[in-house]
């Protein structure tokens, strides 16, 4: 267990710190994820043994495209995501050919799994002409013929690109949802990205949405270069009035060669303003009647097309299954019956070419993962849970055969007498600024774990390089 000087010192010195925001891969980072040979073939036999154990969950699948508008700056200014430059609908359609490919290889692993939800994301899923959102169900349908009306079937993509009859094609199709990234309603800061994205394209494409009978959900970021609370505070006003029910509100992350790390640091609001915006924001839509989902989602209850979804959130502690198609789509797989090494974190090619070279060649296009450790496993599902603000002690238990509290209870009690984290007999929940330390706060659980990985790694490296003095020589 870490030692309390340490757990302390690491929480006062980070409450001023800008948050780094690595949720998105939760448990480890990314940067551990070096596998090369993910055996895609026996977890598909694990997916079925599992299945044949009566223990899975429905099955969440997120389909990626690579392309985005290109903006000046680049990469909308802040964007860390991988992506492609859109040269035209030809290469679309021809990604989707490969898309299709990459589906029917999991055909046979996925027969009989149930589909929990469908998230077109990427790059920019609107760029898809409108014929091609039914062909993307379709490539969905194949694998799972028999999809519930409770499933989410979502498709993401930017306002400017919405179009009346690409709705249509949306609904029509059979999805029944879209998300919108907004980032700001304020076209001057908006700007700032390099969108030309006007107010008009949001309001517009809401009210498509709502004639077509769509759920729609809008992002928003804070943290933006010259936001302050005011702009914010204008923006969720407007979003409230327009009487969206699902609202995600991200911190901006910011890091990587972008333009807002390179050029524009000195304009974001200092760390601290971040907090107050993240409390006045909170605040602001409580008072609206929206209820916090996640560190980031809040939803207005009563929408009659409104959807479940909670994005990252896993609905069960024992049991994950969520599989990326296309480039640089992630797979997350894991079960608590599963041995060492048998639950599994991977990404999708991020090389375009290398993506389409290797379905050419038969082979799941796999760039690189992770494969988990039980307790590996254990934190990779705690810090979902704390995405979704809570854990149940209880259901950690059934699962783990282990006390969350008593795990890392040196950690909750400083949490807890900060007032960011709330320990009951049945729970641990983030409270008051907690969400907004989520970051911070799984760090610290990951802390332990992290330094043995580290040294493991450095250990090999000394193996390998000991096995090969030739190539230090070279080197
Ligand atoms: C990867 S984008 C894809 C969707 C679409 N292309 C768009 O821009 O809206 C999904 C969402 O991630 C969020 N996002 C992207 N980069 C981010 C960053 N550096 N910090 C915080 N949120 C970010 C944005 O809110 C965006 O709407
Ligand atoms: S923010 Fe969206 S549109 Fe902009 S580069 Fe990233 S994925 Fe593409």
């Amino acid at each position: 267990m870490l030692d309390a000087k340490f757990v302390n010192d690491h929480i006062d010195s980070h409450l001023d710190k800008r948050q780094v925001n690595k949720v998105q891969h939760g448990f480890p980072s990314p940067r551990y994820w070096t596998e090369e040979s993910v055996p895609v073939g026996s977890i598909a036999d694990s997916r079925r043994r599992i299945r044949d154990l009566g223990r899975s969950t429905p099955l969440n699948l997120y389909v990626g495209v690579p392309y985005c508008i290109k903006t000046n700056p680049g990469k909308c200014g802040y964007c860390l995501f991988p992506v492609e430059e859109f040269r035209g609908n030809e290469a679309l359609e021809i990604y989707f050919d490969y898309l299709s490919r990459e589906a029917a290889m999991y055909k046979e692993a996925f027969e009989g799994a149930t589909l929990g939800g469908v998230y077109f994301g990427g790059g920019t899923s609107n760029l898809y002409k409108e014929p091609m959102y039914l062909k993307l169900m379709d490539l969905v349908r194949d694998l799972f013929p028999d999809i519930t009306p409770d499933a989410d079937l979502t498709l993401e993509g930017i306002p400017q690109l919405f179009s009346r009859s690409k709705i249509e094609a949306i609904r029509d199709a059979g999805m029944n949802r879209i998300s919108m990234g907004v980032q700001q309603i304020n076209e001057r800061l908006n700007k700032l990205s390099g969108r030309k994205q006007t107010l008009k394209h949001t309001v517009q494409s809401l009210e498509w949405a709502r004639d077509f009978g769509l759920a729609a959900n809008l992002d928003l970021i804070f943290g933006w270069p010259q936001q302050t609370v005011r702009t914010m505070i204008e923006d969720l006003e407007t979003v409230v009035s327009w009487g969206v029910h699902d609202i995600t509100h991200y911190e901006l992350n910011v890091g990587g060669p972008t333009d807002f790390a390179l050029n524009r640091f000195h304009e974001l609001p200092a760390p601290l303003s971040n907090l107050e915006m993240y409390r006045e924001s909170r605040d602001l839509l409580k008072s609206h009647g929206y209820e916090q989902l996640t560190a980031y989602n809040f939803r207005k209850p009563g929408d009659p097309v409104g959807r479940d979804y909670e994005e990252g959130v896993a609905p069960r502690l024992d049991n994950l299954d969520s599989v990326g198609l296309g480039y640089a789509a992630i797979t997350f797989f894991g079960d608590t019956v599963l041995d060492d090494g048998d639950s599994w974190s991977f990404i999708n090619q991020r090389n375009l070419g290398r993506y389409k070279e290797m379905i050419d060649n038969g082979q799941f296009p796999v760039e690189q993962g992770f494969g988990h450790a039980k307790q590996d496993w254990r934190l990779a599902m705690l810090f979902r849970n704390l995405l979704g603000l809570s854990v149940s002690r209880t259901e950690y238990r059934a699962a783990f055969g282990i006390d969350v509290y008593a795990e890392y209870q040196r950690i909750w009690d400083a949490l807890g007498e900060r007032e960011l984290v709330e320990v009951t007999d049945d729970s641990v929940t983030l409270i008051d600024d907690g969400p907004f330390y989520t970051p911070m706060i799984q760090a610290l659980l990951a802390e332990e774990r992290y330094r043995a990985l580290r040294e493991h790694e450095v250990r090999n490296r000394v193996v390998v390089d000991l096995a090969a003095p030739q190539k230090l020589v070279s080197a």
